[in-house]
């Protein structure tokens, strides 16, 4: 194979512990559920493995085919949401595969691009969609009532004031720019100028996982992976904050069984309805120091994984509930 191009706005999270994750051998077949600017991709294709690519951002997909052009046949780039893999593979004519990865969340390519309107720090239109179709930020944000908002806030981005906050955000509607939003929310939470860490985070971070559907995405995503997986097949997912951490953690206990004697805190749940389709969970990884002094955006990471057992998927039905909200009230 030519060297795959590199890209050099990328250093992909955990790259290295994503592919012993899924203990690639040379010829087998991989999905990397989400492209982005292929960091997990050249890492898989330089392991051995074929490689079914799959992003909803049209952009990534017409960026990633120089690496398409450059992979000799071994890499398959597909449009569409990871939540409809199973369903996108069937298109290529796959019905199984030996491992599949999730990185879930925004990309730098996103982030990087003010247009695209994800960013508080360059200013932009307040778009925020990764599928670059469907109801933009400003949209929803300038329609959306006082309460929708603070819950969003509150469940997505973890804002304990987030009343304080949608109460700003309706009062300065309509809001049309990234810079815009950025100042209300600053000025909601009476932020000094100059303080290290800016408070639109949380709510950019909400914001943004509502436009998307992206905990839905997630569940969804994580049944198709169990009806994909071969038996001995491996899951890794790499999320970045604790709402999809939960969400993958939840899932993986459920379907492996796990946690069966309950806790202190928690009693002894059923026994299993169903057979465990995933081997118990490794344990969770984090980056390393250097990685985390290397590339900050690392610090939040967490990679779970595990093995498929040959037990039949449950039906879809499953998952619902697990939306990763907390169950206090804002
Ligand atoms: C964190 S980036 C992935 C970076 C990638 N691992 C790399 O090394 O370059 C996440 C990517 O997943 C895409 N994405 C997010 N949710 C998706 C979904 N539900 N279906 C398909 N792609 C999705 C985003 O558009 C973005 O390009």
């Amino acid at each position: 194979m030519t060297d795959l191009p590199r890209d050099p706005r990328h250093d992909p999270v955990l790259r290295d512990e994503i592919v012993a994750a899924l203990a690639i051998a040379p010829g087998e077949l991989h999905v990397d559920a989400t492209f982005g600017a292929g960091g997990y991709t050249r890492a898989m294709l330089a392991a051995g493995a074929n490689v079914i690519a799959c992003d909803r951002d049209p952009d990534a997909i017409a960026e990633g085919q120089a690496l398409v052009d450059a992979s000799e046949g071994r890499l398959r780039l597909v449009h569409g949401r990871f939540g409809e893999i199973d369903r996108l593979l069937a298109e290529q004519g796959v019905g199984e595969v030996d491992g599949i990865v999730f990185d879930i969340g925004v990309s730098s390519m996103q982030l990087d691009r003010s247009e695209r309107g994800f960013s508080f720090q360059k200013d932009g239109p307040l778009d925020m969609r990764m599928a670059q179709d469907g109801e933009s930020a400003a949209e929803w944000l300038n329609r959306a009532d006082e309460a929708e908002i603070a819950d969003i806030l509150f469940h997505y981005g973890d804002e304990r004031q987030s009343r304080r906050v949608a109460r700003a955000i309706v009062a300065a509607r309509p809001l049309s720019r990234t810079g815009e939003l950025a100042v209300v929310i600053r000025k909601a939470l009476r932020h000094p100028p100059g303080a290290p860490k800016d408070p639109s985070t949380k709510s950019f971070q909400a914001i943004r996982i509502h436009i998307n559907g992206e905990l839905d995405e997630l569940n969804a995503g994580l049944a198709a992976a169990e009806r994909l997986l071969r038996p001995g097949g491996r899951l890794a997912v790499v999320s970045f904050h604790s709402t999809e951490d939960r969400i993958v953690k939840n899932f993986l206990r459920e379907r492996s069984g796990g946690d069966a004697a309950g806790s202190r805190h928690r009693p002894a749940p059923l026994p299993l309805a169903r057979a465990a389709t995933f081997e118990t969970p490794a344990r969770k990884v984090r980056p390393s120091k250097a990685e985390e002094a290397r590339n900050p955006r690392a610090r939040s990471a967490t990679l779970r994984s595990a093995v498929r057992t040959a037990a039949p998927a449950w039906p879809d039905s499953s998952t619902q509930g697990n939306s990763g909200k907390e169950t206090m009230s804002c």
